[in-house]
């Protein structure tokens, strides 16, 4: 029995579904367990490059199992365009179960996620925009609406009246500030500030039409529609692995990320447990997938962050910009105060390093060792004070950098002395043992180091 977490170590971005595409290999079913489609993992196979928001990683193998579990939260239209996309693509999926639990993205969660950030204006999280927020929290507040809603028509239009109505007054609200919020749309050009948040009435708030639209995606997801949990278990009762496939990361988990620049889940391997319906026990590795330096997307405390040469370096040769939204990353080193952090949260049995490539050609690498705050304090571990965190400077180790190309290393022997000791260091100062090394965006550019594991 093999349950096999892969969690973001970082920010997010981190390569996770390239990660899980490589060990999907040694599975039988892949699992999503948190977030929605403000998620963006990338694949790239023979030159051809795949995004997924919704769908796990696993969907390129045709005898997999990939389930959407019941902690994700679900819009079923981008869903439905990823399941064309790949049709088009002459991928099968009819190896996709969707849980019946999952809550859904309504139309009203994904407004009031864009006004509730224009409303912060300069305060604002830097949220994808996608609802995900305003949906988990009809989930807690059991205004939720679910998969297995989609199919009884009655049941889904008392449950969308349901919830639409204690949201009438936000949304009156916004069209009361229709102008004021035009005129910020214009004057920050900010992306997502949707002059139809503030039209009244919205017909995409219309409850007989949405009704409608809803029951209709129903009908073309109920093929896919079951009990993943039990789905789960046959799989790890029969001795077959199955992998939990995170989204987002660690320092942005609800509970122990950077609160309140966080997401709405739990990105955290823990969650798996609660996000897929298995017990801890059943899981017997978590592999963290960490950069071999740091970005982040989005507002929040970032305390190796560069705003200069060698970031613009990282931003470009890594190609850093937002898989879901475009947006440019913010760049940075490595930072082993944070990333011991999240070795320690998740239990991280091994790391997976990416994107190694991207360091070469700068002269000195240097990775955070610990932190000094204002008042001139250290910090060895990562701060819980917000305050703290926010004005912590990093201090650092510098390492020698390395000038060769990597992206045809295929062996830790084929790699520069330099990259060997630089990931030594990373290795040792978390306490994890590094299985694997990326050193491009293909399938095949990765080094495993150790060899690549039978049972992971
Ligand atoms: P995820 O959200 O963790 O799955 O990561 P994303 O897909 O959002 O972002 C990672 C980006 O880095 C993608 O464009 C990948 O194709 C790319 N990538 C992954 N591993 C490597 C690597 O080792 N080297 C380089 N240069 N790019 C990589
Ligand atoms: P993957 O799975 C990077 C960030 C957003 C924002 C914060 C909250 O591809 O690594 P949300 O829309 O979740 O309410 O936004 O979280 N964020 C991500 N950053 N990668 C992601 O996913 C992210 N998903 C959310 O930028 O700062
Ligand atoms: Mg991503």
């Amino acid at each position: 029995m093999s349950g096999v977490v892969i969690v973001g170590a970082q920010w997010g971005d981190e390569g996770k579904g390239k990660v899980v595409d490589l060990l999907a290999e040694h599975a039988s079913a892949i699992v999503r367990f948190q977030g929605g489609n403000n998620a963006g993992h990338t694949i790239v196979r023979d030159g051809e490059e795949f995004k997924f928001h919704l769908i796990p990683s696993g969907i390129l193998y045709p005898d997999k199992l990939c389930m959407i579990g019941n902690g994700v939260v679900l819009d079923p239209r981008i869903l439905l365009g990823e399941i064309d996309g790949l049709k088009r693509r002459g991928i099968d999926v009819g190896n996709l179960r969707i849980s019946a639990n999952a809550h859904l993205i309504m139309p009203y969660h994904v407004l009031l996620d864009t006004a509730g950030e224009v409303k912060l204006g300069k305060l604002s999280i830097g949220t994808t925009r996608r609802g995900i927020g305003p949906c988990y929290a009809d989930k807690a507040l059991r205004l939720g609406i679910r998969v297995q809603d989609l199919l009884d028509e009655k049941i889904l239009r008392k449950k969308i009246m349901a919830a639409l109505e204690p949201k009438q007054q936000a949304l009156r609200e916004l069209s009361v500030q229709r102008r004021k919020l035009r005129k910020e749309a214009g004057e920050g050009g900010r992306e997502g500030a949707d002059p139809s948040v503030a039209e009244a009435p919205d017909p995409r708030l219309d409850l007989h039409a949405m009704t409608e639209e809803f029951a209709g995606y129903g009908h073309r997801l109920e093929p896919h529609i079951a009990d993943t949990a039990r789905l789960c278990w046959e799989e790890l009762d029969n001795d077959r692995t199955v992998l939990f496939e995170g989204a987002q990361a660690t320092l942005l988990d609800l509970d122990h990320g950077t609160y309140p620049f966080v997401t709405s889940s739990n990105p955290i391997a823990g969650a798996a447990t609660v996000g897929a319906g298995v017990g801890p026990t059943d899981i017997s590795a978590v592999w963290g997938v960490a950069k071999a330096y740091a970005t982040r997307v989005g507002a929040g405390p970032f305390p190796t962050e560069l705003d200069d040469e060698v970031g613009r370096h990282m931003l470009e040769r890594g190609h850093e910009y937002g898989t879901t939204t475009g947006r440019e990353r913010r760049c940075g080193w490595i930072d082993l105060v944070a990333l011991r952090y999240a070795v320690r949260l998740n239990r991280m049995s091994a790391l997976a390093i990416t994107k190694l490539d991207v360091l070469s050609g700068i002269d000195t690498l240097r990775a955070a060792v610990r932190y000094r705050s204002r008042e001139g304090a250290i910090f060895d571990t990562f701060p819980y004070h917000q305050s703290i965190l926010h004005s912590a400077v990093p201090e650092y180790e510098e390492l020698p950098g390395f000038d060769a190309d990597l992206t045809e290393c295929r062996s830790e022997t084929d790699l520069p002395a330099q990259a060997r000791a630089y990931l030594d260091f990373v290795a040792d100062f978390v306490g994890v043992p590094i299985r694997l090394v990326g050193v491009g965006p293909g399938r095949d550019q990765v080094l495993w180091i150790g060899g690549e594991p039978e049972v992971l």
